[in-house]
């Protein structure tokens, strides 16, 4: 839709992206460095989404993965960082984006994965112990694009992410721990990867994350908290999983996500007016590409694993939806 496509400044945000990564002097960029690696998922992913990969390096890419695959085979954000869940799901998502997933060490890696569950079925983000929903999330997501699923023990894994399923029908990041659309978005997408959807409360569920559109349009991440355009992502991946996608207001949240953009820098931020950067530039464009505002302009995301669909369906990964 021509006058839809005016309204969103796409060649805007590629500049902005792709010059992000350049200015290395930049504050944001220092104080970042810890999560590099998911700043390059963010960016590809961004980018493929946009139809515009080819203004990335590919091959500085895949050298900045090889350099950053530790002896126990996982993923660390940048030089000098150790190993973590989070960036190694980074990593991989970034490996078959691209499909050069042969350039890295897979089985080290699975290895390195599936020594992080304990005995109750949990994952530990790294060596230090650190429990979390997420990382089960980050554990399964990796393994099922590896296609090593085989190699964890999956029952346990349910076992625990049930176990942190509250009354309200959301999840948080331990047992007893209150509910939230990020924790929510990672343990509805690891029940999708393991196909048992049907072990969620959906009608109640689909309440809950509904109830978090704000009259703004925009979407908060527990009760009382302000709107923000990355909860467009958590929040209606997890609708569009277990397919209540019809329960919020799509139009007026595609007004929110598109008043979030930086008209004169580029780039999107979590609330009209603050600073824009990639996180929240990706989940902006994920959000509108779920919702299918800009059919012709912007590929089809797997709600799932937040990639472009064409990737997913390459690897032939088939996440459950609803
Ligand atoms: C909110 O974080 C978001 C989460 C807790 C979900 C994070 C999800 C992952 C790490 C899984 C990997 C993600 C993808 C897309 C593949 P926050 O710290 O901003 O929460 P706050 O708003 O409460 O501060
Ligand atoms: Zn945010």
């Amino acid at each position: 839709m021509q006058s839809n496509q005016k309204e969103l400044l796409i060649q805007k945000h590629v500049d902005f992206i792709v010059n992000y990564g350049k200015t290395h002097d930049q504050y944001e960029y220092e104080m970042s460095d810890y999560l590099r690696m998911s700043g390059l998922y963010w960016s590809v992913t961004f980018l493929d989404l946009v139809k515009s990969l080819d203004k990335l390096n590919k091959s500085e890419i895949v050298d900045y993965l090889k350099r950053n695959q530790h002896e126990n085979g996982g993923f660390s954000p940048c030089d000098g960082h150790d190993p973590h869940l989070l960036y190694s799901l980074s990593a991989v998502q970034i490996a078959i984006t691209y499909n050069v997933l042969n350039e890295i060490n897979s089985e080290k890696l699975i290895e390195y994965i599936s020594n992080l569950q304990q005995e109750d079925g949990s994952f530990s983000g790294d060596c230090w112990g650190e429990i979390d929903t997420r990382f089960s999330f980050c554990a399964v997501a990796a393994l099922s694009l590896l296609n090593a699923l085989d190699r964890i023990n999956i029952e346990k894994a349910v076992t625990f992410v049930l176990s942190c399923m509250n009354f309200d029908g959301g999840f948080g990041c331990l047992p007893g721990t209150e509910s939230h659309a990020g924790q929510i978005y990672c343990c509805v997408g690891f029940l999708s990867i393991l196909n048992r959807l049907h072990m969620i409360n959906v009608d109640l569920l689909g309440w809950w994350l509904a109830e978090r559109q704000l009259p703004s349009g925009g979407l908060n991440g527990r009760p009382e908290k302000l709107q923000d355009v990355c909860y467009s992502w958590w929040v209606i991946s997890s609708l569009k999983i277990i397919g209540k996608l019809e329960w919020i207001n799509i139009e007026k949240l595609r007004e929110y996500i598109i008043s979030c953009q930086d008209d004169e820098t580029g780039g999107f931020s979590d609330r009209p007016g603050n600073m824009p950067d990639p996180f929240h530039t990706l989940f902006a464009f994920a959000g509108l590409s779920l919702i299918k505002a800009f059919p012709d302009a912007l590929k089809e995301v797997n709600p799932v694993f937040c990639m472009p669909q064409y990737v997913i369906d390459r690897v032939k990964v088939k996440p459950q939806l609803l």
